[in-house]
């Protein structure tokens, strides 16, 4: 694959394999429907400017103030995106498709009830306990150490792996046979050699998602060769893996800089599963 070639110029036109720049509503509203088998959305969360200031914390370490101007919205904005950007992926979504949405506590209320009023069938809400949590700043609440990921369904006939899931759980019982895969899930906040860094260390996307996680979403509800779309692709974590797992993908996102650093981190990921 050339290096231009990755980034389309042509957004209008739906092709697999291909990093869109711009925004994912206007986006998904000139593709045809029906051609997505799994979707995996991490969409803003419009928590920055809302009081997790920490000033000082410019190291872009594994815990962040969060403060970009795509999280910035008031509630009625955002529900209302919630309710544009839930419908256009549904519309693209095969009929047998599962579309799978990145949470916290701030924003499931929203994700939960467009689901709903789109007649989406919830088949999970999976807890990713983060085992390295960011401190508690405030001493004032329980510290948050969770997010969660809602899965949803169109109709009955969706895909689920069940058997693979627990080939691939790090997890076994206690006579070391193969466990069920349970919905908590433990994994760390991105570190290490998988976190994404510029200059001075500083992580280069404030919110990058572990491998593992999309690796048990795309094991799960996916097939070789079908098409998993993440509309809000930030630094490319769902077409890295979807690529490694011999799936096909499409990622939109809507600042260069992360497309930037998507473009990069695909091209240098050689792995096919
Ligand atoms: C929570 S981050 C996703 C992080 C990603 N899961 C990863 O592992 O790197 C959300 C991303 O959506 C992008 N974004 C926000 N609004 C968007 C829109 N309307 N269309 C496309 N991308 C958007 C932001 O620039 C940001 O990179």
């Amino acid at each position: 694959m050339g290096r231009e070639a990755l980034i389309t110029a042509n957004a209008n036109e739906m092709k697999i394999n291909k990093l869109y720049l711009g925004d994912c509503i206007k986006i998904m509203s000139e593709w045809p429907e029906k051609k997505i088998d799994l979707i995996f959305a991490d969409p803003p969360y419009n928590l920055s400017g809302n009081g997790l200031k920490w000033k000082g914390n410019k190291t872009g370490g594994d815990w962040f103030m969060m403060n970009e101007e795509w999280d910035r919205m008031t509630e009625p904005e955002y529900l209302q995106f919630t309710k544009d950007w839930i419908s256009g992926c549904i519309r693209l979504l095969k009929d047998s498709g599962s579309i799978y949405i990145s949470c916290t506590y701030h924003n499931i209320a929203e994700i939960m009830l467009v689901l709903k009023q789109l007649g989406l069938k919830i088949k999970n809400v999976i807890t990713w306990q983060k085992t390295n949590a960011m401190p508690n700043m405030t001493k004032r609440v329980f510290t948050h150490s969770s997010e969660f990921v809602v899965w949803a369904v169109k109709e009955k006939k969706w895909v689920f792996h069940y058997e693979e899931l627990k080939r691939i759980n790090p997890e076994r019982q206690k006579d070391g046979s193969l466990k069920q895969m349970r919905d908590v899930w433990l994994m760390p906040l991105v570190q290490g050699k998988e976190r994404l860094r510029g200059v001075k260390g500083r992580a280069l996307h404030p919110t990058q998602k572990p491998e593992e996680m999309l690796k048990r979403i795309i094991v799960a509800s996916s097939n070789k060769g079908d098409l998993v779309l993440d509309p809000f692709l930030g630094s490319g974590t769902t077409a890295v893996v979807a690529k490694v797992l011999g799936r096909n993908w499409a990622g939109i996102e809507k600042q260069k800089k992360y497309i930037t650093v998507a473009k990069k981190r695909i091209l240098s990921q050689n792995i096919s599963a």
